[in-house]
C-alpha cells in the first residue's frame, strides 16, 4: 500500500472515539505524516483520548467546524494534502430527545463550511466524509437484505436525517466544483475510547455498579458490528485510494441481536439472563442494520480483521481498566445519558 509520505492530513473530530483512534492509527504506522486535528471538545471530545502522542506531529486546535474563519485559518496555515471529517453530534438519544437542532448545525452545516473551505485549497488530494449505513434507514427483520451505496437514503432518526444532509451536501461539492470527495458508510463501531454514553462501555459500566441492562422493546433488533481498528483501516485506504464523487459502505458482516449482546454482556461479568429487563421502545428504533461492503473490499483492498466473537472480550477489559475515564466522560455528559439500549 502507498502511505501518507510526510502529507498533512486535518482531522476533524479527532478528540472523539473514532477520530482518536484514527490518529493513533496514522502515526504509529505513517512514521513521516503529520496530523493536525480541529475538534470543539463537546461532551463527547477529550484530549485525554489524544494522550501521549507526540506534538511535534500532532497539532492540537479546539475549534468548531461550524466557525469559517477558524476552518480557513487551519487550512490556510497547514495546507493539507488530505481532510477527513469525523465531527458530529453522534448520539442518537439525544437528537430524539434534545432536538435536532445541535445536529443540524454540526452535522449539515458544518460540514458544508469545511466543503467551502476546502474548495480553496491548492494540493488538496481527497476529503473524505465519514458517515453511517444509519443515513439508509431500517432493514425488516424477515429479509437477508443488505444496504449497498446504491440503496435510498431513507434516515429515521434526526441524527441519521442530519447525517444524510452533510453526504448529499458532500456529494454536491463533487458533482458542482469537482472537490475530491468520497463518503464511506460504516456500521456500528466498538472498541476503546467509545463515549461511555454508547451501548457497549455504558452496559460496562452499568454491570460494573452491580445493576443490570435494560433493552429498548423486545431487544430483538439486530446491529452489524466492526471494531473501530477495522473501520480505520479502511478509512485510511479512502483517503489514499478511494476515488473521488464514490461512496463506499464498510461493515464487517457481523450482525448481533441487542439481546445477544446483552446476554454476552451479563455473562463476562458472571451474572444470568436475569440481570436483562426491556423497556418500552425508542420511538423509531430501527430494527435491523445490515451493510454490503464488497465494494470497498473490491475497490480499496480492504477487508475486516476482527471478528465479534474474538474482539468483544478484549474490549470489554479496555473499558474495565479505564474506569477513571469512564467516569470522567460520563461527568462531562451531563443529565441525559442512555439508560436503555
Ligand atoms: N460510532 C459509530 O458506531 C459510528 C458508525 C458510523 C459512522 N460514525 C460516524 O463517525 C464519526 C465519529 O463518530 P464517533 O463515534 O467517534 O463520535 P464521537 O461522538 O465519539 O466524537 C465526535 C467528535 O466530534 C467533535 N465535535 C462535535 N461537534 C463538533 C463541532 N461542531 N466542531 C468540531 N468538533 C466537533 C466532538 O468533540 C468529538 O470529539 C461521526 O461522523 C459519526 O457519524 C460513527
Amino acid at each position: 500500500m502507498q502511505g501518507f509520505g510526510d502529507a498533512t492530513i486535518v482531522v476533524f473530530g479527532g478528540a472523539g472515539f473514532i477520530g482518536s483512534n484514527f490518529i493513533r492509527k496514522v502515526l504509529a504506522e505513517h512514521p513521516n505524516a503529520r496530523v493536525v486535528c480541529l475538534d470543539a471538545l463537546t461532551y463527547a471530545g477529550s484530549r485525554e483520548n489524544l494522550a501521549g502522542l507526540s506534538p511535534k506531529r500532532l497539532t492540537f486546535i479546539k475549534g468548531d467546524i461550524a466557525d469559517r474563519a477558524v476552518v480557513s485559518r487551519v487550512f490556510k496555515k497547514h495546507r493539507p494534502s488530505y481532510v477527513i471529517n469525523f465531527a458530529a453530534e453522534t448520539h442518537v438519544d439525544r437528537s430524539i430527545h434534545e432536538g435536532a437542532e445541535a445536529f443540524v448545525r454540526t452535522n449539515a452545516l458544518g460540514t458544508s463550511i469545511l466543503l467551502g473551505e476546502a474548495r480553496k485549497l491548492s494540493g488538496l488530494k481527497k476529503f473524505v466524509q465519514v458517515s453511517t449505513d444509519e443515513v439508509y434507514g431500517a432493514l425488516p427483520l424477515d429479509s437477508k437484505k443488505k444496504f449497498t451505496e446504491n440503496s435510498p437514503l431513507a434516515p429515521t432518526s434526526p441524527y441519521a436525517a442530519s447525517k444524510a444532509a452533510g453526504d448529499l451536501i458532500a456529494r454536491s461539492f463533487f458533482a458542482t466544483y469537482r472537490l475530491p470527495v468520497v463518503i464511506t458508510r460504516c456500521s456500528n463501531n466498538y472498541g476503546p475510547y467509545q463515549h461511555p454514553e454508547k451501548l457497549i462501555p455504558y452496559s460496562v459500566m452499568r454491570l460494573g455498579q452491580g445493576k443490570g441492562v435494560t433493552l429498548y422493546g423486545d431487544g430483538l433488533n439486530v446491529r452489524d458490528w466492526i471494531h473501530v481498528d477495522d473501520h480505520n483501516d479502511a478509512l485510511v485506504l479512502a483517503l489514499l485510494s478511494g476515488k473521488p464523487g464514490e461512496i463506499y459502505n464498510i461493515g464487517a458482516n457481523d450482525e448481533v441481536s441487542n439481546l445477544d449482546l446483552a446476554k454476552r454482556l451479563v455473562k463476562s461479568f458472571a451474572r444470568g439472563d436475569e440481570a436483562i429487563s426491556f423497556a418500552k421502545d425508542r420511538p423509531g428504533h430501527d430494527r435491523r442494520y445490515a451493510i454490503d461492503s464488497s465494494k470497498a473490499r473490491r475497490e480499496l483492498g480492504w477487508k475486516p480483521r476482527h471478528t465479534f466473537k474474538r474482539s468483544f472480550a478484549p474490549t470489554i477489559a479496555w473499558f474495565q481498566g479505564h474506569e477513571g475515564w469512564m467516569k470522567r466522560m460520563q461527568k462531562r455528559a451531563g443529565a441525559i445519558n442512555t439508560h436503555i439500549v
